[in-house]
């Protein structure tokens, strides 16, 4: 198959899934969830090799966040993810993780540039093999969300603390704290399950929206720094492993000390070529 080229950017065709969840298969798989109560658990994957680990894995849900900017690239914030850098990502994981339903964000502006450019993004990262894209937000964008909807493609939404809009928020702060805001992300949480939206990502609410909304709403929601009663949860995936023990929010809990483990790998095999105790005669060519 020749690879498609967006932009500047060529995306080899994702190979077809060996064996895929039933929610890759058909994305009520979802709404099943929810009606059985029986959490889904998600969490960011950005690249190949980290892939081809949650492949194996029970977590059912795999998302190509735009977080990918700060974690894998530095920048200080989402803003600088761009349709080229998601989709270039979201290749790596589908070819890492055939097995699993995965996520792609559609990064900052690409709903605002009108419908021509939205769905051209939305093409690109689907082409990658990704199951369904996200989207942050929803105030000026529903009869968009709805026109992709409609187009075959699942969306999943996102409210709450949208860090795309950081700059507006003034910093990553939780959202929906007064009334006026709360009333909003539970009025724009309606209006995404109208567009026909098949989950829901609440990030950093209190804990009495994200109930309140999950709820009212026949669609999962899945939480981040929202609490234990959404549907289920998701963690950017470095968090979670504490590969920067320093970042410590209130909601994340270190699930391994990943930078601890790679630092001492890493440490040992420097003194072991040092020492000249690697490599053993087992590990040379005869
Ligand atoms: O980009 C991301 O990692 C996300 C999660 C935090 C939900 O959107």
């Amino acid at each position: 198959m020749r690879p498609r080229c967006f932009s500047s950017v060529f995306i080899v065709p994702a190979p077809s899934s060996r064996h895929i969840t039933e929610e890759a298969v058909n994305t009520l798989g979802f709404a099943r969830r929810k009606a059985a109560r029986d959490p889904i658990s998600m969490v960011t994957c950005y690249d190949f090799w980290s892939a081809q680990v949650l492949n194996g894995t029970d977590v059912d849900c795999l998302l190509v966040g735009d977080s990918l900017a700060m974690v894998m690239h530095g920048f200080d914030s989402t803003v600088q993810a761009t349709v080229e850098i998601m989709a270039l990502h979201a290749a790596a994981v589908r070819r890492g993780a055939p097995d699993k339903y995965i996520v792609g964000d559609m990064p900052f502006l690409s709903m605002r540039k009108g419908r021509g450019f939205a769905m051209d993004s939305v093409q690109a990262l689907m082409q990658t093999g990704v199951n369904a894209i996200k989207v942050e937000g929803e105030a000026g964008q529903t009869e968009l969300t709805a026109h992709i909807v409609e187009s075959g493609v699942p969306v999943m939404g996102h409210l709450g603390l949208t860090p795309q809009s950081v700059q507006a928020f003034g910093g990553h702060k939780v959202q929906g704290r007064n009334e006026g805001q709360a009333g909003r992300i539970l009025d724009s949480a309606r209006k995404l399950e109208a567009a026909g939206c098949f989950a829901l990502v609440l990030e950093c609410v209190p804990q009495k929206l994200a109930r309140r909304i999950t709820e009212e709403l026949s669609i999962p929601t899945i939480g981040i720094g929202a609490g234990p009663d959404t549907d289920g949860q998701v963690l950017v995936l470095q968090d979670m492993l504490g590969m920067n023990p320093d970042f410590k929010p209130r909601f994340l809990r270190h699930y391994a000390d990943g930078h601890g483990l790679i630092h001492d790998a890493v440490d040992h095999f420097a003194e072991e070529t040092r020492s000249g105790a690697f490599p053993a005669a087992a590990e040379s060519y005869g």
